[in-house]
C-alpha cells in the first residue's frame, strides 16, 4: 500500500505515520510529501526521513481544478493508493475526490461533529466541554463531514492550560492515526475488487 501525506504545517502527524511505517505498525510506504505551504516544517521532516516532497502553492494556478490535476498527476506516477491528510488546511475539491473516492482520511483534533475546522481545540477549550478528543474520518466535500473511522475522547482536566490540552490531543493523534490508517488499509484489502 502506497501512502502520499498531505500536510500544510509542522508535520507531527507526518512524523508519526513515518515513525509507525518504521516500527512496523503500519504495513505501508510513505512515497510522497505534498505540501501546500513552501516553508512549512514539514518539509524538512520528510527531506530528513528520505520521503519524496512536492511543494506547490496553490496560488500559482489558475484555479482549484488545474492545482488538483497536477497533483493528480504526482500521485497517479508514483502509484498511490491512499491520501493521509495530516495538517493539510484547505479543503479537497472534486478533482481529487473524484479519483481516490473512499481513499483520502483526515485526522481532526475535536470530536466531530463538534468543532469542525480551524482552532478547533481553542473553540472546545473555550466552551469548557466536559470532554474532546480525536477523530479520524474519511474525506468528503464538506468540511470536516465525512464517515467516522475512529474516535478517542479526553476529559479536560481542572485548571489545565491550553497548551496542556493541546499537547495531549496531539499525543492522542500520533498514536490513533497510525492505527487507524493500519485498520483501513486491512479493511480495503479485503474488499473485493479493489
Ligand atoms: C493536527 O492537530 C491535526 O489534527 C489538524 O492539524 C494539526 C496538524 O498538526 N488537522 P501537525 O502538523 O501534524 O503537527
Amino acid at each position: 500500500m502506497r501512502l502520499a501525506v498531505f500536510a500544510s504545517g509542522t508535520g507531527s502527524n507526518f512524523q508519526a505515520l513515518v515513525q509507525a511505517v518504521r516500527s512496523g505498525e503500519l504495513a505501508a510506504s510513505i512515497d510522497l510529501l505534498v505540501c501546500d505551504r513552501p516553508g512549512a516544517a514539514v518539509i524538512e521532516k520528510a527531506k530528513l526521513a528520505r520521503v519524496e516532497t512536492l511543494v506547490l502553492s496553490p496560488k500559482n494556478f489558475e484555479n482549484k481544478q488545474a492545482y488538483e490535476t497536477k497533483l493528480l498527476e504526482s500521485l497517479r506516477s508514483k502509484q498511490i493508493d491512499l491520501v493521509v491528510l495530516a495538517g493539510y488546511m484547505r479543503l479537497v475539491g472534486p478533482t481529487l475526490l473524484g479519483e481516490y473516492k473512499e481513499r483520502i482520511l483526515n485526522i481532526h483534533p475535536s470530536l466531530l461533529p463538534a468543532f469542525p475546522g480551524l482552532h478547533a481545540i481553542e473553540k472546545a477549550y473555550e466552551v469548557k466541554v466536559p470532554e474532546t478528543g480525536v477523530t479520524v474520518h474519511l474525506v468528503d466535500e464538506g468540511m470536516d463531514t465525512g464517515p467516522i473511522l475512529a474516535q478517542e475522547s479526553l476529559t479536560l482536566l481542572s485548571n489545565e492550560s491550553l497548551e496542556g490540552l493541546e499537547a495531549r490531543i496531539h499525543e492522542v493523534e500520533h498514536r490513533l492515526y497510525p492505527k487507524t490508517v493500519q485498520r483501513y488499509i486491512l479493511q480495503l484489502s479485503q474488499m473485493p475488487n479493489r
